[in-house]
């Protein structure tokens, strides 16, 4: 692909990555992603505002075949998938200087190698013009690693923002327009990589909310040329409102746990409670971590496996401490096969959950009359602790993003 201007003297580069399947050996990308890189030529100096990921580095040198001096190379984030096509450029423009926040420079010098001497820090709301171009840099840390920044281009009323505001999807699309897919896609990275740190991002937001926008453009997927839509829709993520949503999480072995999550999920929708229903054997956690950006309730199916909670549910439910959802109430159910644990001790042995434990529901074998009756008052509880919730938001809002 080549070169796409977006304005006089600003120009799209980088990579669509139709075929990645998972990043970090862990994240599922089931619509690819993108490394968006930018170019911004100034009357007398020229930037290139981040890179690509290092198997993709001949693509970006292509689009530069006719570029024959950069001065500066800013990289806003040190994580490899923007930073790693760094040295080849460094090597190939040996005059330009490598621009970071100040966490940054250590990261990249370990995480690439590269020479302290050709690495120049830059501070928060520090200017570089490079000649009717001004590029003014605000730290805007942890929106993934604590050293992220980006760059307002004020003539231009451009934002480059790197993985803030990003999404994972490949497409020919240079701008994202109101394609709810979009917002969609950038809601799941942000569940994936900024939710564990969404009171940070909120500052962030607030830091980059007053700026006259016409673009943002991040560092994966598509630029937004209606920039409030994705600001707004990060302001909901990061406040504390939840929905009147609940995520069930389950394996079972041998179905008894499933005949109690059936009947728990069919009990909540006639409660008016939505669900999403997740059998963890099968479970894309990309879609089950942007679930957890707004859900109210998670509860936990489990069979006993050596006195213990599964370890494919042990291993969710780290995941779901890790990302640090906003969840209120969390419950328990299951089914032992001969001797189980005191709901307690199951408890404990789930030790990552968040939230105030609602209830357990444990049941021998399979669930008879008694335990369908304990599901329903377990129902009951979780509609009414909803209905209670003072910054619930409407169903229609979290569909809706
Ligand atoms: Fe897109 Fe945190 O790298």
């Amino acid at each position: 692909m080549k070169r796409r201007v977006i304005c006089a003297g600003v120009e799209w580069l980088g990579v669509v990555d139709w075929n990645r399947r998972l990043f970090d050996a862990l994240i599922p990308l089931p619509d690819g992603t993108s490394y968006n890189a930018y170019l911004v030529r100034g009357t007398e100096k020229t930037a290139l505002l981040d890179t690509v990921d290092p198997p993709m580095t001949d693509q970006l040198l292509r689009q530069l075949e006719d570029v024959p001096r950069i001065d500066y190379l800013v990289s806003h984030h040190a994580e490899q998938d923007h930073s790693g096509a760094i040295p080849t450029i460094l090597r190939k423009y040996p005059e330009a200087q490598l621009l970071c926040s100040p966490k940054a420079k250590p990261l990249l010098v370990d995480h690439l190698d590269l020479p302290p001497e050709r690495i120049l820090t830059v501070e928060d709301g520090q200017e570089l013009s490079l000649g009717g171009k001004t590029l003014r840099f605000l730290h805007t840390p942890w929106v993934h690693w604590p050293e992220t920044m980006c760059t307002y281009l004020p003539e231009d009323q451009i934002l480059f923002s790197c993985d803030f505001f990003g999404s994972h999807l490949a497409t020919s699309q240079l701008y994202a327009g109101e394609d709810p897919e979009v917002l969609q896609a950038a809601k799941r990275y942000y569940a994936e990589i900024m939710m564990p740190f969404r009171k940070i991002v909120a500052k962030n937001i607030e830091k980059v909310r007053p700026l006259e926008l016409k673009y943002i453009a991040p560092s994966h997927g598509p630029i937004y040329d209606r920039p409030g839509q994705i600001i707004a829709a990060y302001q909901q993520w990061v406040s504390d409102r939840v929905s009147n949503f609940a995520l069930v999480l389950y394996v079972s072995m041998h179905g008894s746990t499933e005949l109690m999550v059936n009947y728990l999920v069919a009990a909540l929708a006639d409660r008016g409670v939505r669900v999403q229903k997740y059998e963890l054997s099968s479970t894309d956690i990309g879609k089950l971590a942007m679930d957890l950006v707004d859900a109210a309730t998670l509860v936990v199916g489990t069979p006993t496996v050596h006195g213990g909670p599964h370890p494919v549910v042990f291993a969710a439910t780290n995941l779901a401490k890790a990302l640090r959802p906003k969840l209120k109430y969390v419950a328990i159910i299951g089914s032992y096969g001969w001797g189980g644990k005191e709901p307690e001790q199951i408890r404990e042995l789930i030790p990552n959950l968040q939230g105030e434990l609602l209830d357990t529901v444990f049941c021998k074998g399979l669930p008879r009359q008694e335990t369908f009756s304990a599901l329903d008052g377990l129902a009951e509880r979780i509609a009414q602790k909803h209905a209670a919730l003072q910054d619930v938001s409407p169903q229609k809002e979290h569909v809706r993003l």
